[in-house]
């Protein structure tokens, strides 16, 4: 893959100083965000914003201790954000990933069951129907848009496939995405979110997407099939049934979850191979090195950049005190090319083993869908490799404006047939 970029747009950091550099707004094309971290990886590990009272964690093993003790670094965040826009639905109950023990071990035991190694391996044959047939649509151009044909379709269509969505509705969840994304835009580095007051045209959109769920739930409580959503409208938690408004807020999750997720790990597979030709080659040469690669794809350019956690009593990390209550921002970008951790961590190697990134998460919250978004990734970038000597890449269009998306929207590409 071809692709020639600018100049690198790296801010001015200077280590020599007390008063570290503010980090740069939105991900964009990833470079000054990375500048930043690397600046701050050296000289302030663990950094407390004066402006947003947040923590930010650089280094490996200081992110890993966060993830791994959640009794003091907690995921619950509804003590301290501003009580969402009462016009919109509230989705907040099935975010796995802001909900606590022991609450949390118990809804994610139902949701895991559909998860297991065994359910996803009997998904791959589907997966690669599903990407033969997507570039089957473009099968007569040599240029097209990689992120509409495949990336964006082809995780959504998964996962709606898993919760029963019919085929024709799928086109509904793009916008339904977007809107749902856009509640976290322009926010301050490390800024906890704020939906108290959303614009009119979001809380639409969400009402949309809230009562087509509710209908789709009612549905499979009357006439239940063999897919997660009869299987969690008739689970029990604790002796109940999750109510509507839980199932519904929980396949939300789902459905965000390992959607912008897995599409911009495609996006982000492309790029990387473009920094990286030879890796390319070699991958192409030897399809047993596809899984490595990924891998590799997930600690260089990793979709989610920051995880956050809340402080659930005073404590200290690495000599930084940080009292209960306190937002705390891990930065898998920043650990996966901690120098501490990785030999030449700057070096996009798809033989590198071991490669431990962060890029799931870790612990108790590690990602329930990640050998279902490398599946699918792997699908992709065989079949890719299969029908397509060359790729060439133009100018990719990058999410700007999310604080912890790293990928593109758009990602035009110029292809010459085997
Ligand atoms: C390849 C792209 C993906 C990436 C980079 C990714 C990343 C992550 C990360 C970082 C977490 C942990 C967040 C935290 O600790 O705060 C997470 C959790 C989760 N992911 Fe993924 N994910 C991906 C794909 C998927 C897919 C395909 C699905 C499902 C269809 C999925 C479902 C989930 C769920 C349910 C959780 C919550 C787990 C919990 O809190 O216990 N993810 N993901």
């Amino acid at each position: 893959m071809t692709h020639s970029v600018g100049p690198d747009a790296g801010p001015d950091l200077s280590l020599d100083s007390d008063d570290p550099p503010r980090p740069p707004t939105g991900v964009g094309d990833g470079r000054a965000l990375g500048a930043w971290l690397d600046i701050m990886r050296a000289s302030h590990p663990v950094w407390r914003d004066p402006l947003t009272g947040s923590a930010h964690v650089f280094r490996y093993h200081d992110l890993l201790h966060v993830l791994s003790t959640p009794e003091v670094y907690g995921s619950d965040f509804t003590g301290v954000m501003p009580p969402s826009d009462p016009s919109a639905p509230n989705f907040a109950e099935g975010v796995l990933t802001m909900i606590d023990p022991p609450r949390h071990g118990k809804l994610r035991r139902l949701v895991s069951q559909a998860f297991t190694p065994r359910v996803i391996t009997a998904l791959e044959p589907r997966i690669i129907q599903l990407t033969k047939e997507l570039l089957d649509t473009v099968a007569d151009q040599d240029e097209f848009d990689l992120v509409a044909v495949m990336a964006h379709p082809l995780p959504v269509i998964v996962i709606a496939e898993m919760l029963g969505i019919p085929a024709e509705d799928r086109e509904l969840f793009r916008a339904w995405g977007e809107a749902l994304l856009s509640t976290n835009y322009e926010l301050e580095t490390g800024e906890v979110p704020d939906n108290s007051a959303l614009p009119p045209d979001v809380v639409a959109q969400l009402t949309e997407m809230r009562d087509y769920l509710l209908r789709h739930v009612d549905l499979h409580r009357r006439n239940p099939r063999d897919n997660l959503t009869s299987r969690l409208a008739f689970a029990e938690v604790d002796g109940d049934r999750l109510s509507d408004q839980e199932i519904v807020s929980f396949l939300n999750f789902l459905l965000l979850a390992g959607h912008l997720t897995t599409s911009l790990l495609m996006g982000n597979s492309l790029l990387c191979f473009v920094e990286a030709p030879e890796a390319e080659l070699a991958a192409r040469a030897n399809r047993a090195l596809i899984p490595g690669a990924i891998e590799e794809v997930l600690r260089f350019k990793p979709p989610v950049v920051m995880q956050a956690r809340l402080t659930t009593m005073d404590t200290v990390l690495a000599g930084v005190e940080l009292p209960a209550r306190t937002p705390v921002m891990g930065w898998p970008m920043s650990g996966n090319r901690d120098e501490r951790q990785y030999t030449s961590p700057s070096t996009f190697d798809i033989t590198r083993n071991p490669n431990p990134h962060l890029t799931f998460g870790h612990g108790i919250h590690f990602c329930i869908g990640a050998p279902l978004g490398r599946m699918e990734a792997r699908s992709v970038l065989n079949e890719l490799f299969d029908r397509y000597r060359s790729i060439e890449i133009g100018e990719p269009r990058y999410y700007d404006r999310s604080p912890d998306v790293f990928g593109v929207k758009a990602l035009p590409v110029t292809v010459k047939r085997s």
